[in-house]
């Protein structure tokens, strides 16, 4: 698939199908995201799969909403700040920034799969951090439900037109 059609093709999936995710196409998935680039290549990262019963119940009451319920498998892509890259000039840790383009990598490289997967943010950090029995220097930032996706009512794409967001000088 040529990468203009995969951008087009990704989208956040709020339904999934009962079908199951096998431990082989989880991994090929976190293969391919672990190429991505990071800074200093620190790749100050890990990613939990969850997937047994009790714990991606008690995963899935953090961020409570009736559509995750059918997801087969939950990831969680946990930052390590002090593993980040610090821009000496002020400070800036940019853990989060290696963690989103690997979240990218790997929700592109599941599309590409007939994968789906939604970028998750609102959930309750305390609860999932226990939840996963976090150490102290890694905090969660990006869930990701993923399962096949039921394709009824796939929205159109909204998004700003380049005049909004392009600054030609
Ligand atoms: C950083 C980030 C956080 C997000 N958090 C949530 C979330 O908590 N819950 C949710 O349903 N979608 C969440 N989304 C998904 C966005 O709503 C979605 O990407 C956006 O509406 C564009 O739609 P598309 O992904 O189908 O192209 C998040 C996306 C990003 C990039």
């Amino acid at each position: 698939m040529k990468f203009e059609e995969l951008a087009n093709i990704r989208r956040s999936v709020r339904k999934f199908t009962s079908k199951e995710v096998e431990p082989t196409t989880i991994t090929k998935l976190l293969d391919v995201a672990r190429k991505a680039p990071s800074a200093v290549n620190f790749q100050p990262f890990k990613v939990y799969v969850v997937q047994q019963a009790d714990k991606i119940e008690a995963v899935k009451r953090c961020y409570h909403r009736e559509w995750m319920d059918a997801a087969p498998v939950v990831l969680i892509v946990v930052a390590q700040y002090d593993m980040g890259w610090k821009r000496a000039q002020d400070d800036k840790n940019h853990a989060d920034i290696d963690v989103a383009i690997f979240t990218d990598h790997l929700m592109l490289q599941a599309a590409e799969m007939g994968l789906g997967t939604c970028w998750v943010c609102n959930f309750d950090v305390e609860e999932l951090t226990g939840v996963l029995e976090l150490k102290n220097n890694e905090e969660p930032v990006v869930m990701i439900p993923l399962g096949y996706p039921s394709n009824d009512n796939i929205p159109a794409k909204k998004r700003k037109g380049l005049d909004e967001i392009v600054v030609w000088i």
